[in-house]
């Protein structure tokens, strides 16, 4: 059952929504870099400056070789003092664990795991060398990995179960084996010789009609087997090495995560290393939750809540679609902290009922009280009360247009609304970001620059429509507050509601028909 006074998921709509303190919580959220957070004096100036960006949640590191320095001592003063100086500060924290992995390699795991590897088998990798990384294959690993980690839950649920300032845990970080496809312990190899898991096989025929297409033509190309070995059900080749890869990553995860829900089930999830277009074998993380993979981790690790896509890659908005397959809620742990970042934000929540973003390393932004993502989420801040009442329900859309992107529709209850790069006798925008909320059949607000909307009837009457008014404006704890009433070059002569290149704004339109 469900613990829900605290964290937790819960369903509105089509959107799952992160709920903390019984209210939805949209995360405007900031990770820091891998180090930040081993000092607190390293900490103590960031606090102010993720304030001054306008973030409310910080994803902060906590390290296994930190917490656990001998074996079965631990240590817990970091994570309280993190605790302490977030409430201090009136945030929140997503805490990440680095402990098996991080980034492919075992670097996090204490030196006493790292020196006694005859008890933690590392993987030998196929030019025969041994690579620090834990194997996926061996019981000791996981154990320990998940005595630790339950330790840590165990904790935070006796210093912060009243006071919920973590909200959700990440469990590992960029898991996966480069430089291979697979693991070739004995112990792996064993495995890969035996059965496909019947859970694993059950899952398949369960899901076969929304499986993505790498693991269903494979398994298609070798009859539909409902059971085999891993060659026999998939072929031979690097696939079946990573789908099997796939598998042992998220088993044990799930064993680690199982363990530290045990103890206090906070939301958690794990997050990818995106294949980049031009990566050749061996670049990329063999076995992490990317979307060829994603049904295989969804099997395999029940007890995580959901997959996240670390976007660094060209084409955010195809990844963000491909990480909301079979109900899987759209989670951004890390993404550029730049301006490209600052624009995809409004998509990912606009278009996608994101639970939330977090740009990588902000600790690093220079003058944030003006950087961009200070911008962005200074806007979204005003509109999250807005923006998770209508979660779910079919009347947001993200917008993010450039100029090989340049314009699309969107059809609501009354109009149809054709979004385009802003563009004036003058002068085109080169991007175009934002969201937009239908209130109700007439009434739009919206935020956002460099885009403008034209309205179309789509139902029986007045075959046009008209701007009966444009304002811009902000929101104060709910409240709408406007400002300039916009009309004349602002919205070209009331044919356009239009969102200037020249900054960010939030404007409310209400829309009327005429013939
Ligand atoms: C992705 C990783 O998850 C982060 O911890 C960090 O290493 C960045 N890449 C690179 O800066």
């Amino acid at each position: 059952m469900q613990d829900t006074t605290i964290p937790h998921l819960r369903k509105q709509g089509n959107a799952l929504q992160l709920i903390v303190d019984g209210k939805p919580f949209l995360i405007l959220g900031g990770e820091l870099h891998n180090s930040s957070a081993s000092s607190m004096a390293y900490m103590a100036p960031i606090w102010e400056r993720m304030l001054a960006l306008n973030i409310n949640t910080v994803l902060a590191p906590i390290s296994w070789e930190l917490l656990e320095p001998e074996e079965g001592m631990f240590d817990f003063t970091l994570v309280d003092a993190l605790i302490q100086d977030a409430r201090t500060h009136n945030l929140r924290l997503i805490l990440l664990w680095f402990g098996s992995w991080k980034n492919g390699t075992s670097s996090y795991v204490p030196g006493w795991v790292k020196q006694d590897y005859h008890r933690f088998p590392r993987i030998p990798i196929r030019d025969g060398r041994s690579a620090e990384v834990l194997s996926t294959l061996a019981e000791a690993n996981w154990q320990a990995d998940a005595a630790a980690f339950a330790a840590l839950m165990q904790h935070i649920r006796t210093v912060d179960n009243t006071h919920h300032t973590v909200i959700m845990i990440q469990v590992e970080n960029e898991v996966g084996i480069q430089s291979d496809s697979r693991d070739r312990t004995p112990a792996a190899n064993d495995a890969f010789a035996g059965q496909v898991p019947q859970e694993l096989m059950e899952q398949l025929k369960e899901h076969q009609n929304e499986l993505a297409p790498e693991v269903l033509q494979s398994w298609m190309a070798h009859g539909l087997k409902a059971s085999g070995t891993w060659e026999e059900t998939f072929g031979s080749g690097p696939d079946t090495d990573e789908f099997f890869m796939a598998w042992t990553y998220a088993r044990y995860i799930d064993a680690v995560t199982l363990a530290g829900k045990n103890q206090y089930a906070l939301p958690m999830f794990v997050n990818t290393w995106l294949r980049h277009p031009t990566n050749k074998m061996g670049d990329w993380l063999h076995g992490s939750s990317l979307p060829y993979v994603f049904d295989i981790w969804l099997a395999g690790a029940p007890h995580i809540d959901f997959l996240t896509p670390d976007i660094y890659v060209p084409n955010f908005s195809e990844w963000c679609e491909r990480y909301t397959r079979r109900g899987n809620p759209l989670f951004i742990p890390e993404m550029f902290p730049d301006v490209s970042g600052a624009r995809n934000i409004f998509y990912a929540i606009g278009q996608h009922n994101a639970i939330g973003t977090s740009p990588f390393a902000v600790d690093g932004i220079e003058q944030p009280e003006t950087a961009p993502l200070s911008q962005t989420y200074a806007s979204l801040k005003q509109l999250t009360p807005l923006i998770l009442e209508h979660q779910g329900r079919n009347v947001t859309i993200g917008v993010l247009l450039d100029k090989n992107h340049s314009g699309f529709t969107w059809r609501t209850e009354q109009f149809e609304l054709n979004i385009t790069l802003d563009s004036t006798w003058r002068t085109t925008a080169e991007n175009g970001y934002g969201l937009i909320i239908a209130l109700s059949p007439d009434t739009f607000i919206g935020v956002g620059s460099g885009f403008g909307i034209s309205f179309k009837p789509i139902t029986p009457g007045p075959a046009l429509a008209g701007l009966r008014s444009v304002d811009e404006g902000t929101y104060d704890a709910g409240k709408w507050l406007p400002g300039r009433r916009l009309n004349g070059d602002e919205t070209d002569q009331g044919h356009k509601w239009r969102f200037s290149p020249l900054g960010i704004s939030i404007q409310r339109c209400t829309v009327y028909r005429y013939e």
